[in-house]
Parts: C-alpha cells; structure tokens; sequence
C-alpha cells in the first residue's frame, strides 16, 4: 500500500514543517497568518503550473475542483495582500511518479487544514468567506475528497511499479515546503506591504 509507505517515509518531515509552519499556537496573530499564507501563496504558484503540465484527469484527479491557487489569489484579495514571486527550489516534479508524490503531500495537508481552519475562526474569526478558504478547500467534504484520492493513488502506484519514485517526489516536496517557509526572501516583499 503505498499511502502507508509514503506516511511513514515522510512522517519525521511532516512533524518538523508543522512546528515550522506554527499556524496552531495560542498568540497567532493577523500578521503571522498573512505572511504564512503569502508563504504557501509562493510555494503554489510554483508547483501548481508544473503539476498542471501534468495531464492528472486523465487518472482520476480533478485538477480545477483539487487547485488550491484559486483560492490563495481570493484569500489574498480579501486580505489586501498583492501575490509576491513565486518559488524557484525544490520539487522538480520531472517525471508522474514524482508529481503523484507531491499529490499526496497536497492532498494529505487537507487534514491539518480542517485542524487549522477551526484555529483560524477561533483566534482570527477567518473563515472561507474573509481570508481562511485555502486552509477549508473542501469544507466538510475533506474526508471524502481524501478517501477517494487514496484510491486514486493506489490504482496509480499499482501500474507504474515504481514505489521509490513516488516516495521521493512527496520527499522533495516536503524539503521544499520547508525550505520555502524558512527562506528570508519573502520577509523583504512582505514588510513591503504593510
Ligand atoms: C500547522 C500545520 C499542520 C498541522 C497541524 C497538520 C496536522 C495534520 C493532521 C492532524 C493530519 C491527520 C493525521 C492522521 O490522520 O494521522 C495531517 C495529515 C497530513 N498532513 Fe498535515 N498538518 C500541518 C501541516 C501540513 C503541511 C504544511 C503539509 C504539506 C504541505 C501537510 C501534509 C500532510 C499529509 C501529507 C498528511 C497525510 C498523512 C497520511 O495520512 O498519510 N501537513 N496533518
């Protein structure tokens, strides 16, 4: 089963982006969540045009319903924020098998952002409606979108026969989470807005 060999292989990665990323601490405040948010706003406008070279329909995704760029760009306009560059580092994303590993990571954080989500109405009185749809892209469908994803994935690692691949994408992916949001760059053009 290849979700449990991706859960395991990236699990020590997961816990330390989540300590990096520290959206669930009790002191958040308005100008923490917006520069997280133009972090992922970064990191997706990268990665989303170079899955979308992907034909992923094909398998079963559906790319538009599953795109989490539309709704950074809406929470960034009811925030006020204007889109910053995007990321040039990792993941490479260079072959299907490596792109399917980076789904998994996209699609897994879906669970920490119903978590979040819940975070963000309590402290920030954010919801989908003024600046928190990213974090609740599939609202109380989460659970569904995740299981029928799960299917997706496993229907895919079975004909390509390469299980390594798809664990290195969702690692690169990982590494390159991190290293967008501990990357000084955007701290610069963020500070340019206030
Ligand atoms: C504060 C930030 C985060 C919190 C609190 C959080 C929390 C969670 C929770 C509660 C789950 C469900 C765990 C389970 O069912 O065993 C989960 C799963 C997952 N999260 Fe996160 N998460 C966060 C950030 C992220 C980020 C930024 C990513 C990647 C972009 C990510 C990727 C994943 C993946 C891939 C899974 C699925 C794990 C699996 O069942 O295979 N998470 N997260």
């Amino acid at each position: 089963m290849i979700l449990q060999k991706l859960k395991q292989a990236t699990k020590a990665q997961h816990d330390r982006l989540e300590k990096v990323v520290n959206l669930l601490n009790d002191t958040l405040s308005m100008q923490d969540y917006k520069h997280v948010l133009l972090k992922f706003y970064r990191f997706y406008s990268s990665i989303e045009p170079k899955l979308h070279s992907y034909d992923l329909d094909k398998f079963g995704y559906k790319t538009t319903e599953r795109s989490r760029l539309r709704l950074l760009e809406k929470d960034l306009k009811n925030l006020n924020l204007k889109p910053v560059p995007s990321w040039e580092g990792l993941p490479l994303l260079e072959n299907i098998g490596e792109v399917f590993g980076c789904l998994y990571v996209i699609e897994g954080s879906s669970l920490g952002g119903q978590v979040i989500s819940r975070h963000l109405k309590e402290k920030l009185q954010l919801d989908i409606n003024n600046g928190a749809s990213f974090f609740n892209i599939y609202g109380s469908e989460t659970g569904k979108m995740w299981k029928e994803f799960g299917i997706i994935i496993e229907e895919f690692a079975k004909s390509y026969q390469n299980d390594q691949q798809i664990i290195e994408g969702a690692i690169e992916t990982f590494q390159g989470f991190e290293e967008c949001f501990k990357s000084t760059a955007l701290s610069f053009s963020y500070e340019n807005q206030q």
